[in-house]
C-alpha cells in the first residue's frame, strides 16, 4: 500500500522505516527542512538500535522516500499516518497545533480520499476533532476518514517492538478503516517480514491482537497505559523511600511483588525515576484531560510529585556525601533519559547536571549516545565518551542512567582513577556489598 508519513521525529522515522520494511511504499516529510535534507543524504538525525539497518535497505529499495513538499507526501499515500509532536502546553495540557496545522495541509492538498491515522499521542476526542476540522477545511468534499492507531514502541526497542507488538489498537468510526489499517499491519499480525532485529530467527513470540475500537477508546489506551506505567514506578520508589527508612532491600521487596502475574516484576525498578519525552507529558496531559471532564485524577497527580522528588532524593544524598559541593569534581555516567537511547527530553540527569552546575561544582560527564545534544544544552559543563576519563580526578561518580557499559565499569580500576572513592547510584547497578567491599562509599535507592 502507498502511506505518508507526516513528522519525522522517534516515531514518524521508526513507523515510516517500520511500515517500508513491511513492504509498503512509504513517503515520509517534516517542516524540518534540514532534518528532510538530512535523510534524502542517507544519515539518521536520530540514534535508534536498527534503524540505520532498515533505512538503508528501505531506501536501496526505492520503498522510502522523503519530501519537503507536504503537499507531495499527502497526495502520495491511500493513508497518512501523523506523527507530528504534540508537546505539553504550561498548564500541562497537550498543544495539538501541530496536528491542526496538518489537518489544513491535509484539507487543502489531498486530491482523493484519504484515511487520516493519528499516531501522535494524543488525547481522548483528538480524533472526533480531527474528523471535524477536516470536514470544515476541506469544505465537507474531502471525504476523509479518521483512525486512531496509537504506538507502543519504546526509545531504544523501538524497531523491535514494531515487528514484535503485544497489541495493535486500531480506533475507528467504520469497518473499512478497520480492514485497510489490518492490510497495512498483515505483514506483522502474520509475520510475513524479515526480521531485521533477529535476522529471521525470531524468538518464538506470541502473536499480536489486533483490537478494533472506537476512537476515543484508542485514544485512552495509549494514555491510561503510560499513566500506569508511570504510577508503577512511582510507587516503586515510594517503596524505596520506606525500605531505606525500614532497613529493608526495595530490590527484594519488588522482586517478590512482581512474581505475583497480577502485578508483574517490570516498571517496579526504583531510582531516579521515569523521565523522556513519553511519561512525564503523557501524566500531565492525562490529568488535565481528566480535569476538562470533571474527574480529579488524584492518585496521578501523586505520582507525578513522586517522580519529581526523586531528584531532591537524589541531590541530598549526593551533598550529604559530599558536605560541600562547591569546587568538587563530579562525574555523572549516562545521560539520555534511558539506556540505548541519545534522548535526552526530561531526562532525570539534566535535572541533577542542572544541580550541581547550580551548586558550583565542577562537572565531567560521560555517555555513550547523548554527549552532542547535552552539550548543546551546556556548554559550561566537560564531555567524555569513555568513563574512565570522565571519573578521572573525581571526588564523587553519579550513576544517572542504566547504560549496561557503565554495569561493566571495573571499579578497582575506576577507584585508582578517583579522587574520593565514592558513587551515588541513581539506578541502583551495582550490590552495595562489592562497593564497600572495593573499599567505597556507596549510596543507592532503596538499599540502605
Ligand atoms: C514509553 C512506553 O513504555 C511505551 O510503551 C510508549 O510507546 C512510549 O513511552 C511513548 O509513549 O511513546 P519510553 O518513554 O521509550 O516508552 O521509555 P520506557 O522504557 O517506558 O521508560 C520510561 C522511563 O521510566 C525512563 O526514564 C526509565 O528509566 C524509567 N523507568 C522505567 C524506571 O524508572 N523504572 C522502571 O522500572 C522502568
Amino acid at each position: 500500500m502507498r502511506l505518508s508519513v507526516i513528522g519525522c521525529g522517534y516515531v514518524g522515522l521508526v513507523t515510516g522505516a517500520c511500515l517500508a520494511e513491511a513492504g509498503h511504499d512509504v513517503i515520509c516529510t517534516d517542516i524540518d527542512a534540514d532534518r528532510i535534507a538530512q535523510l534524502k543524504a542517507g544519515q539518521i538525525p536520530i540514534y535508534e538500535q536498527h534503524l540505520d539497518k532498515i533505512l538503508v535497505s528501505a531506501g536501496k529499495s526505492g520503498k522510502i522516500s522523503y519530501t519537503v513538499d507536504a503537499g507531495e507526501a499527502i497526495r502520495f499515500g491511500d493513508a497518512i499516518f501523523i506523527c507530528v509532536g504534540t508537546p505539553p502546553r504550561p498548564d500541562g495540557s497537550a498543544d495539538l497545533s501541530a496536528i491542526d496545522h496538518v489537518a489544513q495541509q491535509i484539507a487543502a492538498e489531498a486530491r482523493s480520499p484519504k484515511l487520516v491515522v493519528e499516531k501522535s499521542t494524543v488525547p481522548a476526542r483528538t480524533g472526533i476533532e480531527l474528523q471535524r476540522a477536516l470536514s470544515a477545511y476541506s469544505r465537507g468534499n474531502g471525504g476523509f476518514r479518521v483512525a486512531s492507531n496509537p504506538e507502543f514502541l519504546r526509545e531504544g526497542t523501538a524497531v523491535e517492538d514494531f515487528f514484535h507488538p503485544d497489541r495493535i489498537v486500531v480506533g475507528v468510526e467504520d469497518p473499512a478503516a478497520a480492514e485497510q489499517l489490518r492490510e497495512i499491519y498483515r505483514p506483522i499480525l502474520e509475520h510475513k517480514f524479515t526480521c531485521p532485529v533477529h535476522d529471521g530467527k525470531c524468538p518464538d513470540t506470541h502473536k499480536a491482537e489486533f483490537l478494533v475500537t472506537t476512537i476515543s477508546s484508542a485514544e485512552l489506551i495509549k494514555h491510561a497505559s503510560n499513566s500506569f506505567l508511570a504510577l508503577k514506578i512511582s510507587y516503586a520508589n515510594a517503596v524505596a523511600d520506606l525500605c531505606e527508612k525500614l532497613g529493608a532491600n526495595v530490590e527484594e521487596v519488588t522482586h517478590a511483588m512482581g512474581l505475583d502475574p497480577r502485578i508483574g516484576t517490570q516498571f517496579l525498578k526504583a531510582g531516579l525515576g521515569f523521565g523522556g519525552f513519553c511519561f512525564p507529558k503523557d501524566i500531565q496531559a492525562f490529568i488535565s484531560l481528566a480535569a476538562t471532564v470533571g474527574v480529579d485524577f488524584e492518585i496521578l497527580k501523586a505520582a507525578e510529585r513522586v517522580n519529581k522528588q526523586r531528584i531532591d532524593r537524589f541531590f541530598d544524598k549526593v551533598s550529604k556525601a559530599l558536605w560541600v559541593v562547591k569546587g568538587k569534581r563530579v562525574a555523572i555516567l549516562g545521560l539520555a533519559f534511558k539506556a540505548n537511547t541519545d534522548d535526552i527530553r526530561f531526562a532525570p540527569a539534566l535535572d541533577v547536571m542542572k544541580r550541581l552546575l547550580d551548586e558550583g561544582a565542577e562537572v565531567h560527564a560521560c555517555d555513550p549516545e547523548a554527549l552532542d545534544k547535552a552539550k548543546k544544552q551546556f556548554p559550561q559543563a566537560h564531555y567524555h565518551g569513555d568513563p574512565y576519563s570522565a571519573l578521572e580526578g573525581a571526588h564523587a561518580a553519579l550513576v544517572c542512567t542504566e547504560w549496561d557499559v557503565y554495569k561493566k565499569i571495573d571499579w578497582d580500576r575506576a577507584g585508582k582513577l578517583m579522587a574520593r572513592k565514592l558513587v551515588v547510584d541513581g539506578r541502583n547497578l551495582y550490590q552495595p556489598e562489592k562497593m564497600k567491599a572495593l573499599g567505597f562509599e556507596y549510596f543507592s535507592f532503596g538499599r540502605e
